[in-house]
């Protein structure tokens, strides 16, 4: 079976990994465009300008210096790999699953210690990163739910 974490956020609402509910097909609100949050938010380049601000955030802010520890000493490789994974998760090309096959995001984090401290500073770390990309408000709301759902199941302490 699918694992949450290969599904678009608007494929499979309900399952944790992926995340809440983003609708299952982009009727989210009224107001909202049918369409994908990986095309709301700009296609791929939107997506790596928030990842990015995800990572600089994580790299300059004292406040996730818990979980920039949990990284490896240079970024970049996990700002591509974050990268090619929402671009997939968020509706858009598969770029992730291309490159590495099925996604196992929970046991790929088993090595890192996660609980609450680390969800909530990596939830933080995102939210101030889609806050300063200027992300529509209706959809950073929807994202932060979908986030929320997938980082409370990495917890595995
Ligand atoms: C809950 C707090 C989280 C922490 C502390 C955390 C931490 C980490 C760490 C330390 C890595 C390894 C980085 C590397 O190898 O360069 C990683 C990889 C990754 N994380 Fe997270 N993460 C969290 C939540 C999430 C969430 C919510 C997502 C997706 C929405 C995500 C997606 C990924 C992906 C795609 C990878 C690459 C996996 C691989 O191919 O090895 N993480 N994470």
């Amino acid at each position: 079976m699918n694992d949450p974490a290969s599904s678009s956020p608007a494929a499979r609402p309900p399952d944790p990994e992926p995340a809440a509910d983003l609708g299952d097909s982009g009727q989210a609100a009224a107001s909202a465009p049918a369409t994908t949050p990986f095309a709301q938010l700009g296609g791929e380049p939107g997506v790596r300008r928030l990842v990015d601000r995800f990572y600089d955030l994580m790299e300059l802010e004292p406040a996730y210096a818990g979980i920039r520890r949990l990284h490896p000493s240079t970024l970049d490789g996990s700002r591509d790999k974050l990268h090619w994974f929402l671009c997939g998760w968020l509706g858009g090309p598969n770029h992730y699953i291309d490159r590495f096959g099925h996604p196992r995001l929970r046991a790929r984090h088993l090595p890192y210690a996660i609980g609450l401290a680390e969800r909530d500073q990596w939830m933080a770390c995102m939210m101030s990163a889609m806050q300063e990309e200027g992300v529509e408000p209706a959809l950073a709301e929807r994202l932060t739910e979908a986030f929320f759902g997938t980082a409370d199941w990495m917890r595995n302490r």
